[in-house]
């Protein structure tokens, strides 16, 4: 397949990378991102042969007739025009996740997508590691009996949690907020393996830890904290040819910013199955894992260690899962990603995440309007 990639930041280099390893059938023809220089160092750095074609205007890349398949990879904000002119254009998609910035984006998107003929998946890779896939092998076949509880968190270290005051993330409009740009991921899994429609959403949420401080300056290499500082980023060779995301240089205290940094979210399914999911940017480890209790048994797993405690609910011996150490990104779920979207266009199932992609993003929203009315949201009030 000829694949156009628009949207040469972080996210591509894993697509990049992968199709390059592991894909060599398959060819990306042309490339697109609105800095003309991040479009040049990109493709030196990773074609050495065989040029892409390049683009700074992804319209332009649409109208090649060659193009089989686009992968989006642009920021939350800037998904709608370019996956609805990608539809028009009739190409098989996959469109990073979270769907949209905001609901009303996000419900364009549904519409349009609602009975393409083309394949269009979401980049929920966690589906697709195998912790999940045995997790939901185990769920679907009966035998630790239905789900009836789910406690689930995820928890990001220093490093990676400031990482988001320095990007775009940092602003609702750009990344509809927190819990839409980093836990629809997780929130799209829990109801896979819950198998039921959200009902209602409550949360509570704050700015707790990247607030204003008087006595810091403005760029980490000035600071007088820089050596104490638990968010010190070492901007030295930063702007290099080869690096690919968009961090900028301002201290993540003082940056300006409007989304909040912990969430405490419950969820109810139309099922009936209730959920209690935490966002942490306050947490010591890098972790994402969760407790699911069923009606014969406790599942206990640990996404980042890659284990699974299954605890029957009566007699018996807990069982230890450990499973294997992923090839690639996101513990095996960006290479999964990858091999189910070309099953799927080399005929096998069509692949439609549109909806998924909405309720993950509804859901989130739902949360944020919560947190800023102080009521439970009916999830039915965001599918108008
Ligand atoms: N599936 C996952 O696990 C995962 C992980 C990280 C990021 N993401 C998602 O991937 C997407 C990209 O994130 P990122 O971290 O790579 O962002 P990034 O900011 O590093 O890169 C985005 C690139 O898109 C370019 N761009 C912006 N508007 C454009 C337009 N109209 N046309 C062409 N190029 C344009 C920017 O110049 C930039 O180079 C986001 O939606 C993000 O949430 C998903």
């Amino acid at each position: 397949m000829n694949i156009g990639i628009i949207g040469l930041g972080a996210r591509s280099v894993a697509y990049t990378k992968n199709l390059q390893t592991y894909f060599k059938e398959h060819k990306i023809i042309s490339v697109c991102d609105i800095d003309e220089e991040r479009l040049t160092n990109y493709v030196e750095f990773f074609f050495k042969d065989e040029k892409p074609d390049v683009y700074t205007d992804y319209k332009e890349l649409l109208k090649d007739t060659r193009l089989d398949a686009v992968i989006i990879t642009t920021p939350d904000y800037a998904h709608r025009e370019i996956v609805l002119d990608a539809m028009d254009r009739d190409v098989h998609i996959i469109l990073e996740k979270p769907i949209e910035a905001s609901a009303e984006r996000a419900l364009d998107i549904y519409r349009r997508a609602k009975g393409y003929k083309k394949n269009i998946m979401l980049g929920f890779v966690l589906r697709y590691t195998p912790i999940v896939e045995r997790l939901k092998a185990m769920i679907d076949s009966g035998e630790v009996g239905e789900i009836v509880s789910i406690s689930a968190s995820e928890n990001l270290a220093p490093s990676h949690s400031s990482s988001y005051m320095r990007r775009w993330h940092r602003y609702n409009r750009y990344s509809g907020g927190m819990m839409n740009t980093k836990c629809c991921h997780d929130i799209d899994v829990i109801r896979f393996l819950v198998g039921s429609d959200v009902k209602k959403v409550s949360a509570i949420g704050r700015l707790g830890i990247y607030t204003h401080r008087d006595g810091v300056a403005e760029h980490c290499c000035d600071c007088p904290e820089k050596d104490t500082c638990l968010y010190s980023f070492n901007y030295a060779g930063y702007k290099s040819k080869t690096r690919f995301d968009c961090m900028e240089d301002i201290c993540v205290y003082n940056s300006e910013k409007d989304v909040i940094d912990s969430e405490s979210m419950l969820v109810e399914f139309e099922n009936g199955v209730n959920l209690a999911y935490e966002l942490s940017m306050a947490s010591a480890e890098e972790t994402r894992k969760g407790t699911i209790n069923c009606t014969k048994a406790t599942i206990e797993y640990h996404v980042t260690n890659r284990t699974i405690k299954i605890i029957p609910r009566g007699d018996g011996e807990p069982i230890y899962i450990t499973l294997p150490e992923a090839v690639s990104g996101h513990g095996g779920g960006d290479l999964g990603l990858l091999k189910r979207f070309f099953a799927c266009c080399e005929g096998g199932a069509l692949a439609n995440d549109s909806y998924d992609g909405l309720v993950a993003t509804l859901t989130c929203m739902a949360g944020e309007i919560s947190i800023a009315e102080g009521r439970t949201v009916d999830f039915g009030e965001l599918m108008n």
